[in-house]
């Protein structure tokens, strides 16, 4: 009886991804990070099929795990889908991830679920976790692991986020968060890292204003409002002071490198000075990669 893949299954594949080709701008830069192979988990999928990184970097095995080992054949069907994309965005407060999110979101269509975004519903809708973990953002500092986890797990967990892939950003940011995220199963394909300059940082959270209707960010120098009547409902986040985003980055300081050793294998370091279609532009071939790479190893196994 032959084992069959359906039409519907999904295959997690060792990759690399090298994104130091981009050259749209010569002012654009990016310190790319291999992913190797060897570095990817390789996960049976649910008809007892994986693949297996042997030390080549140009093959990968195929292996049968013991359920399946009765199987005379295996027949692959070459319209197996790809799998959504998992991916985590991290910087420094006002580093650019929001802005990011909102380009990636619209190309890839990817459940965007910022952190900060929970906790700032939370607040608006008067909660308990709302009241207190404005005590803690207005200190700069992190709220508390028992509000966040949970209701980052949560959100991930829902069909939207497991159907068309997630995007994550400005969680984890502690080593405690990223463990518990594991422990749920919840593993990025690709961490992109935004680095800014300080003194930037500080320009950009001090300009930065929300639009209340769409939700859209905005920049009083960078990123003007299109309209006088957008300009008119604009506004300001309690948090973005000068003196708070310094505390704001004392805390990231303290916290990014825990985070980070985590997550080396899969990280793409992006230079997020430049003018932010240049940084999406770096990131835009990062996980353009990922999904070539995903497709043609779908396509070998299939052939
Ligand atoms: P959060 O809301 O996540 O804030 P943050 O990490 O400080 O990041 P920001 O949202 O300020 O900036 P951003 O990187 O998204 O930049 P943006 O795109 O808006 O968290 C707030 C607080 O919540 C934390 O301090 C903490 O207390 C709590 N919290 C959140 N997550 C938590 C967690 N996991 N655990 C515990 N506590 C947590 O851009 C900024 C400005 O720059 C905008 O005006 C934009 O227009 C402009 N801009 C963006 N890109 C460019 C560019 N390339 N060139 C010029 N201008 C640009």
């Amino acid at each position: 009886m032959a084992t069959m893949i359906s039409s519907s299954s999904t295959v997690n594949l060792p990759m690399t991804v090298k994104t130091n080709s981009f050259s749209t701008s010569p002012s654009s830069s990016i310190n790319s990070k291999h992913i190797l192979p060897s570095q990817l988990p390789c996960t049976p999928t649910n008809h007892g099929l994986s693949l297996r990184y042997d030390g080549n970097p140009l093959r990968c095995r195929h292996r049968r795990s013991p359920q399946s080992t009765n199987s005379a054949n295996f027949q692959v069907l070459a319209s197996a889908t790809v799998e959504p994309l998992k991916i985590m965005i991290s910087g420094a407060p006002a580093s650019g991830k929001g802005t990011q999110c909102e380009l990636i979101k619209e190309k890839y269509g990817l459940v965007h679920i910022a952190a900060g975004d929970l906790l700032r519903a939370e607040i608006a809708a008067g909660s308990e976790n709302g009241k207190r973990a404005k005590e803690h953002m207005e200190k700069g500092q992190l709220v508390p692991d028992e509000i966040v986890v949970t209701m980052v797990k949560e959100r991930l967990s829902q069909p939207d986020s497991q159907e068309n892939g997630w995007l994550l950003d400005g969680y984890p940011r502690s080593l405690s968060q990223a463990t518990a995220l594991k422990k749920y199963g919840f593993q990025p394909d690709l961490f992109i890292l935004l680095e800014v300059p300080e003194d930037t940082l500080v320009e950009r959270v001090v300009g930065r204003r929300l639009d209340p209707v769409t939700g859209k960010i905005y920049h009083v120098k960078y990123s003007p409002p299109e309209t006088d009547e957008i300009a008119a409902r604009l506004t300001k986040r309690f948090d973005d002071t000068e003196e708070k985003v310094k505390l704001r980055l004392k805390t990231h300081h303290h916290n990014v490198e825990a985070v980070l050793s985590l997550y080396e294998d899969v990280t793409v370091e992006v230079n997020g000075s430049v003018n932010k279609e240049d940084v999406f532009a770096q990131i835009d071939v990062a996980l353009t990669n990922l999904l070539e790479q995903r497709k043609s190893a779908l396509g070998s196994l299939a052939a």
